[in-house]
């Protein structure tokens, strides 16, 4: 019995699949296709301007403000309209911004509320709500003609007496379809009505291939929670910088509290850096730069699915650096993944660790050498399969 089973089997806990799967295998492969942000940047990247340097060796490597400093919360409250640093918790990463949110909503529903999320979604709200001891119910984004859609009708359906908050991610892990604003409005409103907190996952805003930012579920409903970083569009996941804005900032100062014991404050480093990634010339060129990234790796991932049209289909990605195509063979995802990287080196995430089996998570916004190397292998054992 592996780890993961042990876990299972002793103690009901739900692993992260597909993080532990990178955690194993991004840096053994030869070619690693998992990730879904934009190549990091380096130090000399992000302080491009010389001038920035010689402050980084005064700076006080203390404690620093736990909710992170004002100076990050105003950057990253100008993110949004009408939003006041006082509505900003920063967090270590996306990550530690969703564990708050789900711990607090959890025990806020006396311990027995259910999370309704969408589907496929990077499973982590899944799995700590589950881990937690609470249900979690489903309702799907669906690919209709070459878009995906959320099924409003199965959403409504789906909502219990018991029901606490309704999870979505836009622009969404992992198809990089983006929830249009009719749709933000009709879940923000059914939120709305049951009372629920709606969770809105938004670290991928920002890389959009239109330029424009998608909608946002701030100032859609009283009861929203942004969570976000600086970890893909930016190209920073090694700062480990993320935040989560609510629209209530008595709900933030609660927030703040959880975070007192998961992990006091955020880097003082991480927290000086962010703040100048985020002064608006650097957010600019850092979000043109994913952008533009995005828009020319796609074409070549693009041609490439095209090539073997007949194996996937897909809705073209909105935003972000990954798509989720759907594939017509007779194996699972997880066995399809195992035996590219056994016989390939090349690594991509299956379907089923993001609820959705038969698809394949390919992310496209690294280096553009090893994706045109990782999918010429990849064709290589489609045809072997096919055989
Ligand atoms: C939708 C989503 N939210 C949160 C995270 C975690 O982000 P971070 O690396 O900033 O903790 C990820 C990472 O892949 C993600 O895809």
């Amino acid at each position: 019995m592996n780890l993961r089973q042990t876990w299972r089997y002793c103690m009901g806990f739900q692993p992260f699949e597909l993080e532990r799967l990178q955690s194993h295998w991004e840096h053994e492969v030869e070619i690693n296709l998992t990730e879904s942000g934009v190549s990091p940047l380096t130090l000399g990247e992000l302080l491009d301007d010389p001038r920035s340097r010689p402050f980084l060796f005064d700076y006080e490597l203390g404690y620093t403000q736990t909710n992170g400093t004002k100076a990050l919360r105003e950057c990253i409250a100008a993110l949004y309209p009408k939003v006041d640093a006082s509505n900003v918790i920063v967090t270590n990463g996306g990550a530690e911004a969703n564990l708050i949110v789900a711990w607090n909503l959890f025990l806020e529903s006396g311990r027995k509320g259910e999370l309704v999320l969408l589907v496929p979604n990077y499973m982590q709200l899944y799995g700590i709500w589950k881990n937690l001891g609470g249900r979690v119910r489903l309702f799907h984004l669906e690919m209709k003609d070459d878009r995906w859609v959320p099924n409003i009708e199965e959403l409504k359906s789906v909502i219990t007496q018991n029901a606490a908050a309704i999870a979505i991610c836009t622009p969404n892990n992992p198809t990089g379809s983006i929830l249009s604003e009719p749709d933000m409005h009709a879940i923000a409103d059914i939120s709305n009505d049951h009372g629920l907190w709606l969770i809105s996952d938004e670290i991928y805003r920002g890389a959009e291939f239109s330029g424009s930012k998608s909608p946002s579920a701030y100032g859609l409903t009283e009861k929203a929670l942004i969570t976000s970083g600086l970890s893909k569009v930016y190209g920073l996941p090694g700062l480990r910088i993320g935040w989560v804005i609510s629209t209530d900032s008595q709900k933030a100062e609660e927030l703040w509290s959880y975070s007192d014991y998961t992990t006091i404050c955020p880097s003082a480093l991480s927290d000086y850096l962010a703040t100048i990634a985020l002064q608006p010339e650097n957010r600019v060129r850092l979000e043109e730069r994913a952008r533009e990234k995005v828009v020319a790796n796609w074409d070549v991932m693009k041609a490439w699915l095209d090539t073997n049209s007949d194996v996937f289909t897909y809705a073209p990605p909105e935003a972000a650096s990954m798509c989720f195509p759907h594939y017509n063979l007779d194996i699972t995802s997880i066995d399809l993944v195992e035996k590219l990287r056994r016989e390939k080196d090349v690594l991509i995430a299956p379907g089923s660790h993001f609820g959705t089996e038969h698809h394949l998570r390919i992310g496209f916004g690294y280096s553009v050498d090893k994706l045109r190397e990782g999918l010429r292998r990849f064709g290589e054992l489609l045809l072997s399969l096919s055989s």
